[in-house]
């Protein structure tokens, strides 16, 4: 039998760094910063910026449970005047292709157009990251354009 899909979230709090330290220690290929300097893979550094995210009052950040309250990864807004960024990571790579990234997407779409009471919500993706552009055409995403080196796409909601 398929079992039942369900994510739960609360916001990104200090107690937290445990995770992403080590998700962002094992940065996925299609993560978009395209950061080498080692330097800033230390844990001094990647604490740094931690602190930051937490404390940045334009970002929400979640950490996401699933339905048997096990941790599995995170989504963040990041609120401009008129619209809402949007990125999200699965980061144990055991629960990703499972559902729950289209749960995690559908959520944030929520959030952003029902509480928040935004009309436009945007987000950056490689072009080779065809799992993540199924996810977000599937919850309602449309790419309008390509950058310039054609690495990414950048896909919009607009209600
Ligand atoms: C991208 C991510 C959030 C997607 O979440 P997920 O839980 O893995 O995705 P889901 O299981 O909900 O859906 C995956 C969909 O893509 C499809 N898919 C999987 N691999 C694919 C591929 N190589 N090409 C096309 N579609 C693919 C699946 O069949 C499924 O579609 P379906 O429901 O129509 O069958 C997750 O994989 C992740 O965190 N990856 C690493 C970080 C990342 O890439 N973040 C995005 C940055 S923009």
């Amino acid at each position: 039998m398929k079992s039942i899909r369900k994510i739960r979230i609360r916001k990104v709090k200090k107690d937290d760094w445990k995770y992403f330290k080590i998700w962002w220690k094992h940065p996925a290929l299609d993560d978009l910063s395209g950061d080498t300097n080692p330097k800033h893979s230390t844990d001094k550094w990647l604490f740094g910026s931690f602190m930051r995210m937490i404390n940045d009052s334009k970002r929400l950040d979640y950490i996401v449970l699933n339905e048997k309250g096990i941790i599995i990864g995170h989504f963040n807004l990041i609120l401009y005047k008129n619209y809402v960024q949007f990125d999200i990571k699965i980061g144990e790579e055991k629960y990703r292709n499972k559902g729950y990234g289209t749960l995690m997407t559908k959520k944030a779409i929520q959030i952003v157009f029902k509480k928040l009471k935004y009309k436009k919500l945007v987000l950056d993706v490689k072009v080779t990251n065809l799992r993540a552009i199924r996810v977000y055409e599937k919850c309602g995403f449309k790419i309008i354009r390509k950058t310039k080196d054609g690495k990414l796409y950048r896909m919009v909601i607009i209600t």
